[in-house]
């Protein structure tokens, strides 16, 4: 897990090539009948399990952004639930696998119920999802070994990126949109860099949490996701329970977990909804909480009120949650590494579910 985390900036950047034509992303990229299926997409259904489905959440606030209605689901509801026929929806599946049981029967499923087309987002180029799917959309990250997906995820979301900027064409957005994304996108592997650099800072901070039983992980809007992940990465590696929770949320309940013995990381971000970020981690600091923050380079202030700060570069907004995943990978894997535990092979978990 280590190495595929320190992988991610080439994983995103083999992942870009070839993918991109100057200030644009090459709508060929999702396969030969992409046009024809994209022209008659009105809506997105993401369908995906565990770390996939927190790319599907993400993706969901960059497709909402482009003016594309999304709908995200784990398979394992999916298939089994009553349908309201939507049309023109277009199914994407995201798997690393792509042989994950759940999101294979959802992907039938969904085709019962009457799609223009399905898209396979995945890592593993001769799988049943890419051979069941129309339209296919291969992630260069390289085999991930590692039961933690961790390189696979990064990969996931800069592809899902592409595909929101490809459907942003048919929703009024202009080429300066897709130019100026495209920048960012082509940042991103370096910007990943950077934040690896601090990787020391974070080992010392995950001890914090090694004798702990528990912890909370807030944000807000397309931090969420990453927030849940955090959460994920951390249950699976360390067995320590935790949970992420949209920051608001914590006044209608969890608040009342908060005391010195619940650890707090909280993703604030410098974009539109940091100051609201801030009056979130004032509740928790005013009720004794211990946080960790990860916020954006530059940000003196945030140091006096929180307990340890991680700092990630500066980038657009819309793709910083990629970049946040990172220390959330690598607080997880120092902590679990504090503990004794396995890393690559955490007790009850497979590599691919297979099975229902
Ligand atoms: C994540 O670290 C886990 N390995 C697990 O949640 C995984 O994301 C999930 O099983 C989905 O796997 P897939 O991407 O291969 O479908």
């Amino acid at each position: 897990m280590h190495k595929e985390i320190h992988e991610q900036p080439r994983a995103v950047a083999d992942t870009l090539e070839g993918r991109l034509a100057g200030d644009r992303v090459l709508e060929q990229a999702f396969g030969p009948q992409a046009m024809n299926i994209f022209n008659q997409t009105q809506q997105v259904q993401i369908i995906a399990s565990g770390t996939s489905y927190h790319a599907g959440l993400v993706a969901k606030h960059w497709f909402e952004y482009v003016g594309v209605p999304c709908e995200v689901e784990v398979g394992s509801e999916y298939r089994y639930r009553r349908h309201a026929p939507r049309g023109g929806t277009l199914l994407v599946t995201i798997s690393q696998s792509g042989e994950t049981a759940d999101t294979l029967a959802a992907l039938v499923e969904a085709q019962r119920q009457g799609i223009v087309g399905s898209l396979g987002g995945c890592n593993t180029p001769e799988s049943s999802l890419v051979r069941e799917s129309d339209l296919s959309f291969m992630t260069h990250s390289g085999p991930e070994i590692g039961v933690a997906s961790t390189k696979t995820f990064t990969a996931a979301m800069t592809g899902l990126m592409m595909l929101a900027l490809v459907l942003s064409r048919r929703h009024g957005f202009d080429a300066g949109f897709e130019a100026h994304v495209v920048k960012q996108l082509r940042s991103l592997p370096s910007a990943l860099e950077k934040v690896l650099e601090i990787e020391d800072e974070i080992a010392q901070m995950a001890k914090a949490f090694g004798n702990k039983a528990n912890a909370l992980f807030l944000a807000r809007g397309a931090h969420y996701p990453i927030a849940l992940e955090g959460a994920l990465k951390l249950k699976e590696l360390s067995y320590i329970h935790a949970e992420g929770y949209p920051a608001a949320e914590m006044k209608h309940g969890p608040i009342s977990l908060i005391d010195d013995e619940m650890p707090v990381v909280a993703l604030m971000p410098r974009d539109d909804l940091y100051e609201k970020m801030l009056s979130n981690v004032n509740e928790v600091k005013a009720r004794g909480g211990t946080v960790i923050a990860v916020a954006t380079e530059g940000n003196e202030d945030i140091k006096k009120l929180v307990d340890e700060v991680i700092y990630v570069p500066e980038v657009s907004s819309l793709i910083n949650p990629v970049l946040m995943a990172v220390p959330m990978q690598l607080l997880a894997y120092h902590i679990a590494l504090w503990r004794g535990c396995d890393i690559d092979q955490p007790r009850n978990l497979a590599k691919s579910v297979t099975v229902e």
